[in-house]
């Protein structure tokens, strides 16, 4: 069994990653880690804890950092509704989060579990930045970290170059980037565009199990979002996206081992990931060739509407 911790800002396609985590047998959910960004923390919280329960999951919630590094935390547009799960009404957890803290539980199960553990990080990079900072030592051990961040090689949706988990924490997505062990991203570019789920597959989640019909529910806002912004009658789900990158390998068709940057400067630039990627020319440098992560560059977007729906309706 592979052992995940799962770390999240839960809004609503948030929660459509923890249900592939819920519903993948090959996988042990030890924990999941909750962090402020599409909404506060306690909410995130509370909304982690619900979409579990709506899947059947008894994983363990840790509340983790309540604000960035170093930023004050940002008022931003919720595109997933106030409370980030399409304010329905449907948060009422009968379950509670664990006392522990998450960076707490984060170096302790990495330390029980040496090589072994990977963390999805599927918003602001916070609680990864401060367990390293706490211990980089234990940090080292962990197996692998797959990231829903960077506009990838598209345009940011935070601001024309940043995409929202890096806009909202760039310090804490730096110091996760330079770490040193093996890190994918998963850029906003590959969570764009058609993948997601369109009107009929949504009309079918409002028929199906529990954690279907609590998806269908929870992406009301940001589905009206996307209508009024874009025009489309669709969903786009970009941590399922990068969740399913994690745990389905014949998904992923391609990536590019690149040295990524982050941009920190106080400017327009903010969260901005520079990419110079492996096998590339650059006439004004020299060689790179500090690589710090495989960025994803394709995925198949049958594969993810057929394999995620099938979950969902079973
Ligand atoms: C990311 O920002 C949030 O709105 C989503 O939950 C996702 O993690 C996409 O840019
Ligand atoms: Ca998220």
């Amino acid at each position: 069994m592979r052992k995940f911790i799962v770390d999240t800002d839960t809004a609503s396609d948030d929660a459509a990653a923890l249900m592939i985590a819920a519903f993948t047998p090959e996988i042990d959910l030890l924990g999941v880690t909750v962090v402020a960004g599409n909404v506060g923390v306690r909410q995130a919280a509370d909304n982690a804890l619900m979409t579990l329960e709506a899947c059947g999951c008894g994983a363990p919630v840790y509340v983790g950092a309540a604000r960035p590094l170093i930023k004050e935390r940002k008022e931003t547009i919720s595109v997933h509704g106030k409370d980030g799960m399409g304010d329905r009404g449907i948060i009422h957890p009968t379950r509670k989060q664990e006392d522990k803290r998450a960076v707490e539980f984060i170096l302790e199960t990495v330390a029980k579990n040496p090589d072994e553990v990977e963390l999805v990080v599927l918003g602001p990079a916070t609680n990864i930045a401060l367990a390293i900072m706490e211990d980089r030592e234990v940090m080292k051990r962990v197996k692998h970290i797959w990231t829903m961040g960077t506009p990838g090689f598209g345009s940011g949706n935070a601001t024309p170059v940043a995409e929202f988990n890096v806009f909202i924490d760039a310090e804490a997505y730096g110091v996760m980037l330079d770490l040193g062990v093996p890190t994918t991203v998963i850029g906003f570019d590959m969570c764009a565009g058609e993948i997601g789920l369109d009107e009929a597959e949504l009309l079918a989640l409002s028929k199906g199990n529990e954690a279907g019909k609590f998806l269908e529910q929870a992406t009301k806002v940001l589905l009206q979002f996307n209508f009024d912004t874009r025009g489309v009658h669709m969903v786009d789900l970009p941590d399922a996206v990068a969740l399913a990158a994690a745990v389905w390998d014949d998904y992923v068709q391609s990536t590019s081992k690149c040295h990524c940057h982050v941009c920190t400067e106080n400017n327009e630039t903010y969260g901005q990931v520079i990419f110079y990627q492996q096998g590339r020319t650059y006439e004004s440098m020299p060689k790179i060739d500090n690589y710090n992560a495989e960025v994803v560059t394709a995925v198949s977007e049958r594969t993810f509407t057929k394999r995620f729906m099938s979950m969902l309706l079973k």
